[in-house]
């Protein structure tokens, strides 16, 4: 059985649609609930420790109607369940789609509970000491060597949840500059290092150069004996993995039906696990699985991720919107903006549909953002009084983690004001100047959580990968595969062996020829 290849636009509620986007495409709504007192308890959803209100959406009640006939008629409902029971729903690749296998606490695959059994006995050995370096000094630091998704979702994971980290200092080495690689071993005793080589390949061209710098670096104080005792590798394929130098016991593997930007739950956490302790990065997938269950079984008036993504489509293709925002009222998210730009646009920016022909409307939205309350005073002008709509979500926490509530109050207050001011402007009051004058009706969702906890992470991250899913099936695209970074990667081996071989003429475009001879020039 493969994925219904229903063209949205061809749809019965595709075309209402635009029939009533004509109708409420003015509609100044900044006002409305003042005249409907209810929108804001209808617009919302309280899920566990989460409250979303996207009662601040240029959307009626027939909207969000429409949009569900859209996911109904799409058959939404038979795509998640394909996805959930494991069918190859990334036909292109020919592969199951199963990173919701790895936090799942009912049926868990023997092979994911193995692997997750090794990673509690080993990240325990070097959190306490028992695992020690060549010279018999335990371990005190720990380097993520991976880019993409063997890099962005630890570092995001781990940085937001600083506040459960324990002694070990975690590193990540992702980009090929060897600039960065040279600051990051500045900082490194090899005695006191362990190194997590992470690539689902094993091939990918910045991970294994990165690790073979690191491992020379390594062998200038150590023997090759001693690299079992500070190198492991995160990969699906072993065998190069072994040819590497890295032997099999240390080697945690994982499942080719784990997408590399969905696999921070596979043994690709093991920098995670290391740096808050196996018990904390178990809670991180019960809270995914919790919103799976949610994601699988609400309707879809009453289902996050659903309602995030209907809310999304109905901005990209009938607002003509090209990007959305991100703001997460919490320094320890710094992070996930990052991450979320490659689960969306990596899994979304697809131009062909599942049937193989060019797509005439728009997919993948463009997802940026930063951390609040530094975004205000960054890019928050243009939401307010630039010419662009971008819909936003705010992400914010009741509680904070170190107590300081005068802080939080001020932070939680800015959140709670922008998305106020964002919605009602000042259309109401007399502004005489047009410089002052804030129209306002620019949407936003309010993703209020309780705390920022290792499960409360889990289901977060969780519901905008289940929104992703979502809109890759309106869009009848197919969001697991990532043809579109192939060819960069190809036409890079190229240069290279044109720069190595200090002959510009092997490049056949004009400008990047002369490029790559001012390039030599100046290298020599
Ligand atoms: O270049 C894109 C990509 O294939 C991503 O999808 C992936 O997360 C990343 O490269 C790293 O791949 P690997 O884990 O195989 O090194």
């Amino acid at each position: 059985m493969s994925l219904p290849k229903i063209n949205p636009t061809k749809t019965e509620a595709w075309k209402a649609l635009e029939k009533h986007f004509q109708e409420t495409k003015m509609l100044q709504m900044q006002d409305v609930f003042s005249k409907d007192p209810g929108r804001a308890d209808r617009f919302k959803i309280e899920w566990q420790d989460f409250y979303l209100d996207y009662s601040k959406n240029k959307i009626t009640d027939e909207t969000l109607s429409l949009l569900i006939n859209l996911a109904e008629e799409v058959k939404l409902k038979e795509a998640i369940n394909q996805q959930f029971s494991g069918k190859k729903i990334n036909e292109t690749e020919n592969r199951e789609v199963l990173h919701t296998a790895l936090r799942d606490f009912e049926n868990t695959k023997p092979e994911v509970k193995a692997t997750l059994q090794k990673m509690e006995r080993f990240s325990e050995e070097i959190i306490n000491g028992s695992h020690k370096g060549f010279t018999g000094k335990v371990i005190t630091d720990v380097v993520n060597i991976g880019i993409g998704g063997s890099h962005l979702g630890p570092e995001m994971v781990a940085e937001a949840l600083q506040f459960y980290r324990n002694h070990l200092k975690i590193h990540f080495i992702a980009n090929i500059d060897g600039d960065s690689v040279a600051e990051t071993l500045k900082k490194l005793n090899p005695e006191t290092t362990l190194f997590i080589v992470v690539s689902k390949s094993f091939t990918t061209q910045e991970t294994i150069a990165n690790a073979s710098v690191v491992k020379k670096w390594f062998l200038k104080n150590a023997s090759e004996a001693d690299i079992e005792k500070h190198f492991v590798a995160v990969s699906a394929n072993v065998e190069v993995a072994k040819e590497f130098g890295i032997s099999e016991e240390n080697i945690f593997p994982m499942k080719d039906w784990v997408g590399g930007r969905f696999s921070l739950w596979s043994s690709v956490g093991l920098s995670i696990c290391c740096s808050i302790g196996f018990n904390n990065f178990e809670e991180l997938l019960k809270g995914a699985f919790e919103m799976d269950k949610h994601f699988k079984n609400e309707d879809f008036n009453k289902n996050i991720p659903v309602v995030l993504a209907l809310l999304s489509v109905w901005y990209n293709n009938f607002f003509n919107a090209e990007s959305e925002a991100i703001v997460a009222y919490s320094q320890y998210l710094h992070k996930l903006v990052p991450y979320l730009q490659q689960a969306v646009m990596e899994s979304n920016g697809k131009s062909v549909d599942r049937n193989g022909n060019k797509i005439d409307y728009q997919t993948g939205t463009i997802v940026w953002g930063n951390v609040g309350s530094n975004s205000q005073h960054a890019y928050f002008q243009l939401l307010h009084q630039g010419t662009k709509l971008i819909p936003t979500d705010f992400i914010g926490f009741s509680e904070p983690l170190h107590g300081n509530s005068y802080n939080h109050n001020i932070l939680m207050a800015n959140f709670f004001a922008q998305t106020q001011a964002l919605w009602e402007g000042t259309h109401a009051e007399k502004v005489e100047n047009p410089f002052k004058f804030f129209e306002g009706n620019k949407p936003t969702n309010s993703i209020l959580i309780k705390k920022l906890t290792p499960k409360n992470l889990g289901s977060l991250i969780a519901i905008y990968e289940h929104k992703l899913f979502v809109q890759g099936i309106i869009w009848n695209i197919f969001s697991y595969d990532q043809w579109g970074v192939e060819l960069g990667k190809t036409v890079a081996k190229g240069t290279l062996t044109a720069m190595e071989k200090n002959n510009p003429s092997l490049v056949k475009n004009p400008s990047t020829r002369k490029l790559l001879a001012q390039f030599l020039k100046k290298s020599q």
